[in-house]
Parts: C-alpha cells; sequence; structure tokens
C-alpha cells in the first residue's frame, strides 16, 4: 500500500454480528485493529447490514450486534482515537451502495466466489447477497479509506470496490481514494484446533475445534489438552508438513506478541505436553483482561450505548461529506 512515511494511513475494516468469537477472530483481526488504531486514521464497523443476507432472529441478531462492539472495544479498541459504529445506524451506508450498485456490473458479482459459494449452499439466495460485494464497497469508499485489513476470503471484494472506485473516478472525475487490501502484518491465521488445515470457526459443529472469547480458564485448559497434534514428537514450525503443532506455535507466538519461528526455537527438545501448557497459559493470559472489559462493558448498557452513538455521529458525518460530493457529480442534490 501506498502510505508517505508520517502520513497516517485511513484504515476501514468490518466484522459481521455473527454470534460466538473466537480466539481466531481476536489474534487474526481483532488486536491488529486496536494496534492500528494506535497510530492510524481508523474506522471499525459492525456490519449488521451485511448480516442480514441471512435470515435473522431479531432478538439474537440485536444481542450479537452488542455483544461485537463490546467486544471490539473490549480487544483494546480505543473509541476515543477510532471511530467505531454500528453500520445500520450509519445511513449514509446504504445511499452509498445503490449509487455504487448501480455503477457495478452483473458479471462482476457473478464472478465473486463468495457468492458462488454461499448460493450453492444457502437456499435463501436473495438479491442482497448478490449485491453484496457494492455495500462493503460503500463502507470502504465512504471514508476514503486507502488500507483495509482483510482476511484471504475478503480479498477478492476489496479488490472489487478498488475497481469500482477506479472506474467512478474515470468516469466523473477524482472523487474516491483507491483502496487496497492488505493482510496485516501481525494477524496471526488460527486453524481449527481438531482439524488444524481448516480455519477455527465458530461454525465448527465440534465445540472443541474452537476457543471462544468466553470460554472460561477450564474450558481453555481442556480444549487445548485435546487439540491435534503430529505424531513424532517434534516441535518445528512447518505449517504444511506439522499443521497441528505449527497451529498451536502460531497461537502462542500470536498472544506473546512474537513469531513463530522463535516460539518454535523456544521449544526445541521439549515435549507436546510441554508446549500445550504453555499454550494454556499465554491463552489464559491474553484473554482474562479481555474477558473483564467485555464484561464491564456489557453491564454498563448507557456507556456502551453513549459511545456507540457518538461512533455513528462521527462516521455519519464524515459519510456525509464523501455522499455529498457523489451527489453532485452524479447530479443529485442533497
Ligand atoms: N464482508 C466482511 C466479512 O464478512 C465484513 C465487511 C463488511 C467488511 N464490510 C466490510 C470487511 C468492509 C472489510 C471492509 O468478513
Amino acid at each position: 500500500m501506498e502510505t508517505t512515511p508520517n502520513q497516517p494511513r485511513t484504515i476501514l475494516s468490518a466484522m459481521q454480528p455473527s454470534g460466538g468469537m473466537t480466539l481466531g477472530n481476536y489474534l487474526g483481526a481483532m488486536k491488529n485493529w486496536a494496534i492500528m488504531s494506535q497510530t492510524d486514521n481508523c474506522y471499525y464497523a459492525v456490519a449488521d447490514l451485511h448480516a442480514l443476507t441471512v435470515r435473522q432472529n431479531p432478538a439474537e441478531l440485536r444481542r450479537n450486534i452488542r455483544n461485537l462492539a463490546a467486544m471490539i472495544l473490549a480487544c483494546g479498541v480505543n473509541p476515543e482515537r477510532a471511530t467505531l459504529f454500528i453500520q445500520s445506524q450509519v445511513p449514509e451506508h446504504s445511499v452509498l451502495a445503490w449509487l455504487l450498485t448501480c455503477h457495478t456490473y452483473m458479471g462482476e458479482l457473478s464472478r465473486m466466489t463468495q457468492f458462488k459459494d454461499k448460493s450453492a449452499k444457502q437456499e435463501n439466495i436473495n438479491a442482497g447477497l448478490f449485491t453484496y460485494p457494492s455495500l462493503m464497497a460503500a463502507d470502504i469508499l465512504l471514508y476514503n479509506a486507502n488500507g483495509v485489513p482483510v482476511g484471504a476470503d475478503q480479498k477478492q471484494h476489496v479488490e472489487l470496490a478498488r475497481d469500482i472506485a477506479i472506474r467512478f473516478n474515470n468516469a466523473y472525475g477524482e472523487t474516491f481514494a483507491v483502496p487496497e487490501p492488505f493482510i496485516p502484518k501481525y494477524g496471526a491465521r488460527i486453524m481449527s484446533l481438531q482439524d488444524p488445515t481448516k480455519k477455527m470457526s465458530k461454525s465448527d459443529e465440534n465445540p472443541n475445534a474452537y476457543i471462544s472469547m468466553t470460554d472460561d480458564n477450564d474450558t481453555v485448559a481442556r480444549k487445548i489438552k485435546r487439540a491435534v497434534t503430529d505424531s513424532d514428537g517434534v516441535i518445528e514450525f512447518d505449517p504444511e508438513h506439522r499443521p497441528g503443532v505449527s497451529n498451536l506455535l502460531t497461537i502462542y507466538a500470536a498472544c506473546k506478541g512474537q513469531s513463530a519461528v522463535d516460539a518454535a526455537a523456544e521449544f526445541a527438545g521439549q515435549g507436546y505436553g510441554q508446549l500445550k501448557q504453555a499454550v494454556t497459559d499465554a491463552v489464559q493470559s491474553a484473554l482474562a483482561p479481555v474477558q473483564a472489559e467485555y464484561a464491564r462493558l456489557l453491564a454498563d448498557k448507557e456507556h456502551l450505548n453513549a459511545l456507540l452513538r457518538s461512533g455513528a455521529e462521527k462516521a455519519s458525518a464524515a459519510g456525509r461529506r464523501t455522499l455529498r460530493k457523489v451527489y453532485r457529480k452524479l447530479g443529485l442534490d442533497m
């Protein structure tokens, strides 16, 4: 990504409130969000409009939205520095999404691998599932974000947002910053504890496959004890040949803020039992402060509401500036 030294980037990222946040979400995304919010101009959204592409239970959705917002804060995102908001509370997203949808081709949307996967799997193939990437482009372009930290599965969507921005700029003159996806430097890709070739996911039917952000110490210890390792007892960071042990090393290293290769050196010559004990300690110490802060935030409803209100107002003010410009370029008035 092009950035001039000393010039903070504008970062936007978002996560769907699908319930049950895992250690994978924390070490892969939220911990990084907190780190980036120290230096960059960050917008973080709870992407509840995207969640509606799957049929939701309203009471459960409401709970999941609040829980995710509280968890993002608990993971260390500072609401004084970053703008944290709930996507549906900033109506500019939906307005820009329509304007961008009119500049997005059916062919482009049909090529999205996530759409192909989801429409093959789920019965409810609604139009929102298809236009999902133009709403995502609106999320990004509304704030002129130049950096979008995402996992590999969302990279194609950010590339489409980029194409839409370039197309719009070419047609109407310089309007949007052109965003770039990036895989965060400290973002660890955490795999299932039961099948380390798959990503850790809360929708896994085996709860031993993932550590939930709200698991207590005993549960964490039990799940790590049962984690799949390799057969020969050697501790080495080699994700291809030793996916189980490498995943444990990645978890350990990410919790401690070090590299997995260094972690492997630390455990050379030790047994899997010792490694698992150290991973357990590292995860428990990483989760303890987050869980305490999460509980505190959820207990004070008024305070959390006020934070989210103020985040939505800040986001809306920034979004309106972009939207006004887009309106004018298109021949519309506000
Ligand atoms: N689609 C993303 C996901 O499911 C969430 C998301 C929505 C997002 N809008 C975004 C991610 C904008 C990055 C930028 O993970």
